[in-house]
């Protein structure tokens, strides 16, 4: 009897012992099987779709590795300075200059700025801006700056999650974007007052020959305008680029027009981030009352008087400004 167990624990071992192998052996295969599929990939092997149209046949595009290089090389840690470089800056700068301070304090009296639409139409446009920016980034850089320091499943599914918000926010950003261009141009016309307020810039720097001045400005002061032409220049830029890399199918742009596209896309987005941490910063933290006309679209009269005198005196004299009741 002993002698039959011990036999039959030998032939259980034996078995298992044997499937196991087999699937090792399976999984190694497998495996090399996989990795030999991805290098062909990789180096552009190309298959069979239904699809007809150009290119479709392959997976991986190898048309021009010089993008890839100039992506990796140039562009992600360009998108990287523009961002944490800008941040790292402005946090300096308030460090070691302040920040604008309203001379009279608030007044309490608040005046009409901006309608409720134009207070939406530029939430439409930012918020999508901040996500395609955050997202944008995860897709350009992540892969060299993040992906190192995470583990490969938290990776795969923030990258995932990036491609999904990326491709989604494109479409009210667009909107936004083009709301945002047309209806506001008219308040955003260059003057010669502008390059009065640039060589002191803004009145914004607080100690030197600087300190205390306060150029004239209208409706929009000359760093405001900047940052509407660079938005809506860019943007636009940004945004047919973004359409025809989110529907090949529908635009059919050629392997060349789809690079082009990539590298245009990638450069406005650089540009765009680096004036957006610097609107944001002006808005939130450096121009003391100024977040309001975002909120409410009322700002404050010592606001108004301080920042943009010309429109002030503008909507007194012509009987258009109106308090908050
Ligand atoms: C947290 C983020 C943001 C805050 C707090 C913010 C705040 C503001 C404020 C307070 C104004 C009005 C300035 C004034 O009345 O003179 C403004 C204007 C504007 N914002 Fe933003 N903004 C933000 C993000 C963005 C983003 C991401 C975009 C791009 C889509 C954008 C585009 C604009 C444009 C084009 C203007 C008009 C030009 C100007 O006055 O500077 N904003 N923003």
């Amino acid at each position: 009897m002993k002698k039959i167990l011990m036999a039959l624990g030998v032939a259980i071992t034996l078995f298992f012992s044997v499937m196991a192998l087999a699937n090792a052996t399976a999984e190694v295969e497998q495996g090399a099987t996989e990795g030999q599929i991805w290098s062909q990939l990789k180096d552009g092997a190309q298959g069979v779709t239904t699809s007809t149209g150009q290119a479709h046949n392959q997976l991986i595009n190898t048309y021009d590795l010089r993008v890839f290089e100039l992506r990796s090389e140039l562009l992600a840690p360009a998108l990287m300075a523009a961002l944490f470089g800008m941040i790292i800056i402005f946090i300096l700068f308030i460090k070691v200059n302040g920040i604008s301070k309203l001379h009279g304090g608030f007044s309490g009296k608040l005046v009409y700025r901006w309608s409720k639409f134009d207070v939406s139409i530029h939430w439409l446009g930012a918020i999508p801006c901040l996500l395609l920016i955050l997202t944008g980034l995860t897709l350009l850089a992540g892969r060299f700056f993040f992906q190192p320091y995470i583990g490969d499943s938290v990776w795969a599914s923030m990258i995932n999650a990036a491609k999904l918000i990326h491709d989604y926010m494109a479409i009210p950003f667009v909107i936004g974007w083009a709301l945002m261009s047309v209806l506001w141009a008219k308040n955003q016309m260059p003057k010669m007052y502008d390059l009065k307020w640039m060589m002191v810039v803004g009145g914004y720097i607080n100690f030197g020959p600087f300190k205390g001045k306060h150029p004239d400005a209208g409706f929009a002061n000359a760093g405001e305008k900047m940052w509407f032409w660079a938005f809506a220049l860019f943007g636009l830029v940004i945004s047919a680029s973004g359409m025809l890399l989110l529907f090949p199918n529908v635009f059919e742009p050629s392997r060349t027009i789809s690079l082009i596209a990539l590298v245009l896309h990638s450069v406005s987005a650089i540009i765009i981030t680096a004036f957006s941490i610097v609107h944001i910063f002006m808005a939130t933290v450096m121009s003391e009352g100024g977040m309001e006309c975002m909120v409410s679209g009322y700002c404050d009269e010592n606001w108004a008087t301080q920042h943009h005198n010309l429109w002030y005196d503008e909507i007194k004299e012509n009987g258009t400004l109106k308090y908050k009741d």
